[in-house]
């Protein structure tokens, strides 16, 4: 299947997809962001952060340091107001980008890194050890449910977790666990894919995200997978679905500070 028909039937989510199909809601595209063809044979792939998903996972994404960076400067204003010497919770850690970064500009700051892939966790930890701040760190490889119970949290961040959760109420079970984990008026920093996928700003965004991902040198393999998996198991939701969750989730109303196509990012502070 090529990228036209992809992005005319598979994207779009099961009878909405028809109808706006039928419905000609959208045009045919013109633009075809890449050279080759995208399939979809293996569509029931799930996104597995495995070794080797994890050992090429810095580099990857270092092709699209910039609009991180641009993320991170905006995190780091926010959690500027925290005291000298706060304690982070950092759920879905992954190789640690986030953690680096906060302990790199906040020398005092404590860090408690929660994940449940070993092979992720590992390169976090070695990243630890080189940056010389491994004595500011706890790392906990598995779920938070599993986290031992402490002091709570100045401040959680959560980047590009919660929309592997396809159901609605396990993503706000897990959000409320988040906020379990922290002071009253704790912040968030939450970060997902999110758009709404039946609209024409989607699929149009689609098309540049493809271009990104394949000139930042993810393998087409990759860029198919994850495409395949929106509306399945990667819930992309509208930004207002995703903050009534939150905010469901006993956190005061999310504010969105940044985006960078599909990935939109939210502050809130635990009611
Ligand atoms: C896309 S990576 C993001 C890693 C890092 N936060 C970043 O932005 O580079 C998602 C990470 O979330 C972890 N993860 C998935 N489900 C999780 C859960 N229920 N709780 C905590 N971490 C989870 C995965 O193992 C993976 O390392």
């Amino acid at each position: 299947m090529d990228i036209l028909n992809l992005l005319h039937s598979s994207f779009l989510p099961g009878k909405t997809g028809a109808r706006l199909r039928e419905s000609k809601v959208f045009p045919s595209y013109a633009i075809i962001p890449v050279s080759g063809v995208l399939n979809l044979t293996n569509v029931n792939d799930k996104i597995v952060f495995d070794e080797a998903r994890a050992s090429s996972y810095d580099k990857r994404n270092d092709n699209l340091a910039p609009t991180r960076d641009a993320l991170f400067l905006l995190m780091r204003t926010v959690l500027g107001d925290l005291p000298e010497s706060a304690r982070v919770l950092c759920v879905g850690v992954g190789t640690g980008a986030e953690l680096i970064d906060l302990a790199q500009h906040f020398p005092n700051w404590h860090f408690t890194a929660v994940d449940p892939a070993a092979a992720m966790l590992d390169i976090c930890r070695k990243h630890a050890e080189e940056c010389g701040f491994t004595s500011r760190c706890t790392f906990h490889e598995g779920y938070l449910d599993s986290l031992p119970q402490g002091e709570p949290y100045d401040a959680a961040t959560c980047l590009l977790v919660s929309h592997f959760f396809a159901q609605r109420d396990e993503r706000s079970k897990f959000f409320n666990q988040i906020a379990q984990r922290l002071r009253p008026d704790g912040y968030l920093i939450s970060s997902d894919l999110s758009c709404d996928m039946n609209s024409h700003a989607y699929r149009s965004i689609l098309e540049i995200w493809v271009r990104m991902l394949t000139t930042a040198g993810f393998p087409m393999e990759d860029v198919e997978k994850f495409c395949a998996s929106y509306g399945r198991e990667t819930a992309v939701l509208p930004p207002q679905e995703v903050e009534a969750i939150i905010e469901s989730s006993g956190f005061n109303s999310p504010v969105q500070f940044y985006q960078n196509l599909l990935i939109r990012a939210w502050y809130s502070r635990r009611q």
